[in-house]
């Protein structure tokens, strides 16, 4: 799905128009077929500006970003860098477009001139790859918060992206809401997609390849979840990162040598440490 996808900033530098400080100051990152990458920082840190370059909402006042070789700063390669990079943002009803499930998700290809047999399969992997199957005819409004997002998931899949950025988007949702948008994340890529993820929680890390964070427009430290639990609470919060009860459980369990810390932690094996 993700073959030969690759991303690439080079010296990414951004200001927004009347503004003195840079949003974005010599960013460096590659972003790598079939990779999981968790984008961290605190509040204003350059992370939704980091992400809107990556599908060329926004292009570098200096410096390069390439999306499979095409320069984002070249109109011409804008549709392409679209169908290659898409987006969801926050707030799901925001990213809804259509009354009825299933024409909500036929948007996208339904735009891109499609026959209708091809938006009709990709409409109905999309619905199932996002747990929707079965809902094609439910009016929008009578779906929870999480099933709006998990459309606003399965619009973006129906256009096949290779790469899907997911800017927050399981700040508004509650607790089952936001697993079942980490399973579907997981899900797709365990199917080979790339995966940006920006996320303030760091429980959502837990499975991803590698953990990058943003600070004042930098990017200020690049490695595994594991090494990133390892920094420590102290420095985890200079960036704005509130390390959570479970994670802190974990590490006290690992501490007690209850738990190994180079497995990354699971809720149930916390759980069944606790429980011994
Ligand atoms: N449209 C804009 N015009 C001017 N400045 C902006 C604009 N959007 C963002 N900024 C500024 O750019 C910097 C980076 O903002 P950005 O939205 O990328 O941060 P963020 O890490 O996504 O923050 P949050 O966690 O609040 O979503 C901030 O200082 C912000 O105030
Ligand atoms: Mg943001």
């Amino acid at each position: 799905m993700a073959e030969g996808f690759v991303s690439v900033l080079k010296g990414v530098r951004f200001s927004y128009p009347r503004t003195d400080t840079a949003a974005l100051d010599g960013v460096d990152l590659e972003i790598r077929a079939g990779e999981w990458i968790a984008l961290l920082g605190p509040n204003g840190s350059g992370k939704s500006t980091l992400a809107k370059h990556l599908n060329a909402l926004l292009a570098p006042t200096q410096g390069v970003c390439l999306v499979c070789g095409r320069d984002t700063r070249d109109e011409k390669a804008l549709e392409a860098i679209r169908r290659l990079v898409a987006m969801v943002f926050q707030n799901p009803d925001n990213q809804l477009v259509a009354a009825v499930v299933e024409e909500d998700a036929a948007f996208g290809p339904e735009n891109a001139g499609l026959p209708p047999e091809v938006i009709r399969s990709r409409v109905d992997w999309a619905l199932s790859v996002c747990g929707l199957s079965g809902k094609e005819r439910s009016p929008v409004y009578t779906l929870s918060g999480g099933q709006k997002q998990r459309l606003a998931v399965a619009g973006a899949l129906a256009m096949e992206p290779p790469c899907l950025v997911l800017d927050e988007a399981t700040a508004m949702l509650d607790p089952q809401g936001r697993t079942e948008i980490m399973d579907v994340v997981a899900d797709l890529n365990g199917r080979g997609m790339t995966i940006v993820q920006i996320t303030h929680r760091l429980e959502e890390v837990v499975s991803c390849d590698r953990v990058a964070v943003i600070d004042g427009g930098v990017l200020r430290w690049q490695g595994t979840p594991l090494d990133l639990f390892a920094l420590g609470p102290d420095l985890l919060a200079t960036w704005g990162l509130e390390t959570p009860p479970f994670i802190r459980l974990w590490q006290e369990l690992c501490g007690a040598g209850l738990l190994d810390p180079a497995v990354p932690p699971s809720p149930k094996e916390v759980l069944d440490a606790l429980c011994r």
